[in-house]
């Protein structure tokens, strides 16, 4: 058999991954009525030219180890409903008129929110359940829906909750189908309750596996022990394991799938939702730290409520936990829209960010609120080296921007000369950029059409300075139209992107795709990296996962020249170094197939590929694209034939994004 049947064959045996049904997102068809089978390799027409590619020894440039990282702010629910481990929604009542979303009575019982009965002063209502005086049922009392349902597994949950009504005897938590009311889970917790003061309950339980996400949390108690009362539920909350087993921590199985993304850096809190909509509304440090009680939320930018439950210590010691450098953004005096903060007026807010920085780096006996970080857990400070100043500076606030920035920075960089600060604006915008210092290191976004993006390839050639690309992604089509998930070409025009700011990653110190999660149907941009569902195996990378997850598990230390008898375009490559082995990454951007001959560097015996590609292409165009339950491309590894001559044979299928390595 020849290789490049062998590798039509392999391509061909791996292309039906995940369970069929109907895809969520209209799919173009194109071209209709083609078939093979596997001694018939997928008629991609052939390239005209086969491209040869001869890795030079030395010569290159060095790389920023931070070079590939994520972006979070909680967007599409990626924080609460998304990575942090809670699956209660509206459980505090935080944002701006949360009613009784997410919640419903069970069985007769009549609920409202009580804005007159808070649990502290920062949850500041809870939940008033009226227990009916005749009823035939055994228990009523109230469920939650969760952010759309949520996943019930064979697993442990921890059960958290308040509860204030003179009452002693048992409570039922439950996990119930919404549907199907099936329980799968039931748990009764002895109570000596009291009126005049909320008492705190924990307990667990591990269910019997739902086989899909319509599921709720139920609060219940015996209606002929309470009939006619009034009982109170505070801040209830219900844990699936915790990645790193993390009191109040991120969701294990999503941290998970995040971390093989090997990510370098997490930039946090965001984005527009760290900026807010106006001043009030900004994303406050202070409040998302200490019990979770204590920590009153607040109405994100995004348009639905943050419990900021997952806050400053959950993102740091995400940052630990992954092995993460912080790039932390500090707000300074940009709203989405809003009024700019500046001049005088701003001097407030920049004492603020120094007593941030004061939390997250000061000493545990010496300073005032390294002492507090203490007690919240936390006795050493954190570690920081990156702050960014500001988000996308160059849109609201650009022209006050230069001067914002040299307050910021001449106050913080004063009593934290250690830091590398980051201008949320880069060079590229000269109306905006802080010009105080030669080594301003710059945040560059980008959220382009696949041509675009691949027409971006030359950018960092002759880049002056340092520079992040702190965003990106392959937002529309190249007709213009949206993108729901992200498609095979978009991504592969990523990998085009990503190709570029690798061969120069002297000037590219850091790049983080974004977003970088979605809950599926409650998400106000697209595309976005992972989405998730609440039902079995939704957990879903879209094909950018894949090609961030390739670039990233095979970083070099070092660029390496390459000779070739081909222009860039279709086909783009680069290639590493890391310690003694060899790294080629190759992006083919077109619709035909090419033949790559690799030429590697001390004639190394074997080469891999991993590969990113997908034969349905030939059925449906390089629009294709994962959905949950629908996984269409993946990475495969195959071992690469190698010639006589001593190159390496890579068949790239037409759309295609593939990294080969020595041993
Ligand atoms: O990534 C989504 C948004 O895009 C970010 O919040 C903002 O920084 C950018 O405009």
């Amino acid at each position: 058999m020849s290789l490049k049947s062998l590798v039509s064959l392999l391509f061909l045996a791996g292309s039906s991954i995940g369970a069929a049904i109907e895809p969520r997102a209209e799919e173009p068809v194109y071209p209709k009525g083609v078939t093979w089978s596997a001694d018939q390799p997928p008629p991609f027409e052939y390239a005209h030219q086969e491209v040869n590619l001869n890795v030079k020894p030395s010569g290159g440039n060095k790389s920023h180890p931070l070079l590939w990282g994520i972006m979070f702010e909680d967007i599409n629910h990626s924080g609460d409903g998304g990575i942090h481990g809670q699956l209660l929604m509206n459980n505090g009542f935080q944002g701006i008129n949360p009613g009784l979303t997410a919640w419903k009575g069970v069985n007769d019982a009549k609920i409202a929110q009580d804005k007159d009965t808070p649990l502290t002063t920062a949850i500041t209502s809870t939940l008033k359940i009226k227990v009916p005086k005749d009823t035939d049922e055994e228990l009523v009392g109230a469920a939650n829906t969760g952010y759309n349902g949520m996943p019930v597994r064979k697993e442990k949950y921890n059960n958290y909750f308040w509860m204030k009504g003179s009452y002693k005897g048992p409570v039922t938590v439950r996990l119930v189908g919404s549907a199907s009311q099936v329980v799968y889970a039931s748990q009764e917790v002895q109570v000596d309750s009291s009126d005049d003061k909320f008492t705190y309950y924990e307990t667990s339980f591990i269910p019997e596996a739902s086989s899909d996400g319509n599921n709720e949390w139920q609060f219940l108690v015996d209606p002929k022990k309470t009939a006619g009362q009034t009982i109170h539920l505070g801040l209830p909350q219900l844990f699936p394991p915790t990645y790193k087993d993390r009191k109040n921590g991120l969701r294990k199985d999503v941290a998970e799938f995040i971390e093989e993304l090997h990510p370098r850096f997490l930039r946090l809190p965001g984005g527009n939702n760290m900026e807010g909509n106006i001043p009030e509304t900004r994303w406050k440090w202070n409040e998302t730290i200490g019990p979770v009680e204590n920590r009153p939320g607040r109405q994100g930018t995004w348009g639905y409520a943050n419990t900021d439950a997952l806050g400053l210590h959950e993102y740091f010691e995400w940052c630990e936990d992954m092995k993460m450098e912080p790039v932390y953004g500090v707000w300074v005096g940009a709203t989405i829209g809003g009024p700019i903060v500046e001049g005088e007026e701003l001097k407030p807010y920049i004492d603020d960010v120094l007593r941030e920085l004061e939390y997250i780096l000061g000493d545990k006996e010496s300073t005032e609120l390294g002492k507090l970080r203490a007690q919240n857990g936390h006795p050493e400070p954190f570690n920081l080296h990156y702050v960014e100043i500001g988000n996308e500076d160059w849109l609201n606030g650009c022209e006050q921007y230069p001067s914002r920035y040299k307050s910021a920075y001449d106050a913080l960089h004063a009593k934290y000369p250690q830091l590398q600060y980051i201008s949320s604006v880069s060079r590229f915008d000269p109306k905006c950029y802080p010009k105080v210092a030669d080594d301003v290191l710059g945040d560059l976004h980008h959220y382009l059409s696949p041509n675009d993006m691949v027409a971006h390839f030359n950018e960092f050639d002759n880049w002056e300075g340092r520079i992040i690309v702190g965003e990106y992604a392959s937002t529309t089509n190249n007709d213009g139209t949206f993108t729901r998930f992200s498609t095979m070409q978009g991504a592969c025009a990523e990998a085009v992107y990503m190709i570029a700011m690798e061969r120069n990653s002297d000037r590219v110190e850091m790049s983080c795709y974004a977003p970088f999660f979605e809950h599926l149907d409650m998400n106000q941009w697209q595309p976005n990296m992972i989405i998730n569902d609440n039902g079995p195996n939704t957990l879903t990378g879209s094909i950018s996962y894949y090609v961030q997850k390739l670039f990233s598990n095979h970083a070099g230390e070092e660029t390496l020249p390459v000779d070739s008898n081909a222009h860039f375009g279709p086909l783009y490559w680069s290639a590493m170094k890391s310690g003694n082995k060899h790294l080629v990454k190759v992006a083919n951007y077109g619709d035909k197939r090419v033949v790559t001959n690799i030429m590697i560097p001390g004639n190394p015996a074997n080469a891999t590929v991993d590969l990113i590609a997908s034969d349905d292409i030939v059925w449906h165009g390089p629009l294709i694209f994962n959905s949950p339950l629908n996984v269409k491309v993946q990475t495969r590894t195959l071992p690469l034939e190698k010639k006589q001559s001593g190159e390496f044979v890579l068949d790239l299928p037409p759309w295609a994004v593939a990294a080969v390595y020595t041993d």
